[in-house]
């Protein structure tokens, strides 16, 4: 294999023989080449982005998800600028120059309630701003990019349209509503974020072959891959059956995450893969595994524990207990142990700084 910068290509065939491999010899091979087109593209710095889910109120209904509308049981709450914002200080003294800024999906959510939480931001911290908000419509992305906004993740969750929609089943259309804010994230603007989940019900192989042209078409910065972790609240979680092998169902296990994070850092060499949390919560070595097969950002939750506890999208979430100085300086040391740096920027993807130059120069 060769590790070019840029345009590595594999055939659909070759991914699937991938995807199905289970010698440990052979997967070391692609472990490996991950490593150094990682190394090779993105370098050895580690970009870490601190997570606060301000609220989790939302009003969707999607059948994976703990904190959707459906489920009563949970406490919702929403969090006060005054909050964010001294919770945003406690994490400053460390290495974190971005902070995610997520929510459930929520009309409640107003738009200049956000524009003053950013100018907020960027007024009293040096931070890069992340929004993690759902669907939003375009009048409101303009704004936020027009007062300091600087990223959006959205995740597609995957490429396959009937799929999803049957997990989305309160509105038809919502997965090309979706691509389409994916378009104009990008046309704002906007470095763009979005990702999959690996192995909820009816996900097949060919679909993940589809994700990773999708995440190419797509023209994506930012590449975020995860276990599905069953959720006892939702129907889904609550009639899951893990994959047998050989089963045409992808298994939502750390192995298939795992090849799922590099073939994305084969195929999309420049872009930014966090080794994303839920990967972490299956696997006590899922997140060391996840940097070192390609990944290049870690994104901690550092919500104060009292609301933290109630974002429950996956079951376990609240108890990682990230938003200690212990958590801190373990994280950082179990990094820089793997011969990693950890980044003194905000990490701007690679993939944004030079399509941004291509875009320049066929401007002129
Ligand atoms: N397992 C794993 N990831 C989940 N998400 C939501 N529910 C689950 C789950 N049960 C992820 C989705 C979504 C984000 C909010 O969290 O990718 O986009």
């Amino acid at each position: 294999m060769n590790n070019s910068k840029e345009n590595h290509t594999l055939t659909r065939t070759e991914i699937m023989t991938w995807l199905r491999e289970r010698d440990e010899k052979r997967l070391n091979v692609l472990w490996a080449n991950a490593d150094s087109v990682r190394k090779l593209n993105v370098g050895d710095e580690v970009h870490l982005r601190g997570i606060i889910a301000f609220s989790n109120h939302c009003n969707r209904t999607c059948q994976y998800c703990g904190i959707n509308a459906l489920n009563k049981d949970l406490i919702r709450y929403a969090m006060t600028q005054d909050e964010i914002i001294s919770a945003i200080r406690e994490f400053e003294s460390f290495e974190y120059h971005t902070v995610v800024l997520q929510s459930g999906e929520y009309p409640g959510i107003k738009r200049d309630w956000i524009t003053e939480l950013i100018k907020r931001i960027k007024s009293e911290t040096n931070l890069a701003i992340t929004l993690s908000l759902g669907e939003r419509s375009e009048s409101d992305l303009a704004e936020w990019k027009a007062v300091g906004a600087d990223r959006y993740l959205l995740k597609f969750e995957t490429s396959n349209e009937k799929l999803y929609e049957s997990l989305h089943s309160e509105n038809k259309g919502s997965w090309r509503k979706r691509i389409e804010m994916l378009q104009t994230l990008d046309k704002l603007g906007y470095e763009v974020g979005s990702g999959i989940m690996v192995g909820f019900p009816g996900q097949q192989f060919d679909d993940l072959i589809n994700d990773l042209e999708m995440f190419k078409e797509l023209n994506l910065d930012m590449i975020g891959i995860g276990p599905y972790i069953p959720h006892p609240a939702t129907k889904l979680g609550k009639d899951f059956k893990p994959a047998t092998v050989d089963a045409k169902q992808v298994p939502n296990n750390k192995l298939t995450t795992y090849k799922m994070i590099a073939l994305t850092r084969l195929t999309c060499p420049l872009v930014n893969i966090p080794s994303t949390t839920s990967l972490a919560i299956i696997a006590v070595d899922g997140r060391a595994g996840g940097l070192t097969r390609g990944g290049n950002v870690v994104m901690p939750d550092l919500t104060p524990e009292t609301f933290r506890r109630h974002y429950d999208i996956y079951p376990s979430y609240h108890r990682e207990h990230f938003n200690t100085d212990n958590y801190h300086h373990e994280l950082m040391a179990s990094i820089r142990s793997m011969g990693r740096r950890i980044s003194s920027d905000s990490g701007v993807s690679l993939k944004f700084k030079t399509r941004n130059i291509k875009i320049s120069n066929n401007d002129n």
